[in-house]
């Protein structure tokens, strides 16, 4: 299947209220890992990479040819967007040109004003082709990938606001964080979540940092909103944990252990384990 963008996946997932899986890819074993997960549990799936991720793999249009190739390769029949995840404006205006077929801009460190008036000409641009566009209120706590955010409360009259633009998904902070949760977390803000909702008219939500939120509170989240949740760090922990394991059992000095196809198998394995886990929470699965 071609790929698609991530408007009418999240619209259905928001009606019929599961979430859909946005996992970020780093390299071809992932992005592998990803599309056989989506696969198996007949769930549509929405493959992101971040600015820094793009330029670790080569570039924007290698991370699209990649993912193109494999869903052709892989005979992968389910629906799957790829998505760039937060974009400054140029890497968005970028990803229309080379063929990503959802975008996110982030302003949200920019002025409301500035950030308002980017995203509207990003819409424009990206609707032009068919591509769907996420946008941000409200700075998501934690660091990813160099942006840093202090973590806040989105304020709904400017989520409001930006919606209006014609975004088709928004990404507001409720006191979700990227990277893993301090002790002293105190929870995802389900009243500013309800009230965000409440104003902006049914627009699908988006869930960032969702690596280690409880299984209860993101589907209380998804049951409020929430219809595409991004999970990255996970994904790195259960890469590393099953890599570390291989090597610390010495599997890598046995016979030809070392070659990268042995040697990566463990983790790309338990991402496409994670992937299916997460689906599951998510209630995509058979939805594709
Ligand atoms: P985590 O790394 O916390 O899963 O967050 C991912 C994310 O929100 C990507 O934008």
């Amino acid at each position: 299947m071609a790929l698609v963008s991530a408007e009418k996946m999240l619209k259905e997932a928001r009606a019929g209220k599961y979430g859909v899986g946005a996992f970020n890819t780093n390299n071809l074993e992932w992005t592998q890992a990803i599309l056989k997960g989506a696969q198996a549990m007949n769930a549509p799936v929405i493959i992101q990479t971040s600015m820094g991720a793009a330029k670790y793999m080569g570039g924007y249009k290698v991370c699209y040819d990649l993912v193109k190739d494999l869903i052709d390769s892989l005979g992968i029949t389910v629906p799957v967007a790829l998505h760039l995840d937060h974009g400054a404006y140029e890497d968005a205006l970028q990803c229309i040109e080379v063929g990503y077929t959802s975008v996110m801009f982030d302003g949200s460190h920019l002025p409301f004003s500035e950030n308002l008036e980017k995203a509207k000409d990003v819409v424009a641009k990206a609707h032009a082709k068919g591509v769907s566009v996420e946008c941000e209120v409200g700075s998501i706590g934690g660091e990813e990938d160099g942006i840093i955010g202090a973590g806040e409360l989105a304020d709904p009259k400017e989520c409001k606001i930006i919606a209006d633009l014609g975004i088709d998904f928004l990404a507001a902070g409720i006191g979700n964080i990227h990277g893993a949760y301090p002790a002293n977390w105190t929870g995802l803000s389900f009243e500013t979540l309800g009230a965000i909702a409440d104003i902006t008219d049914g627009i699908p939500l988006v869930l960032h940092g969702g690596s280690g939120i409880p299984l209860d509170q993101v589907q209380k989240a998804i049951s409020l909103g929430v219809s595409k949740i991004n999970v990255n760090t996970e994904c790195q922990e259960v890469f590393a944990a099953a890599t570390r394991k291989y090597i610390e059992e010495g599997k890598d000095l046995k016979g030809k252990g070392f070659d990268p196809r042995k040697l990566l198998a463990p983790g790309t394995t338990a991402v496409t384990e994670l992937v299916k886990e997460r689906i599951g929470w998510f209630g995509s699965e058979g939805k594709a």
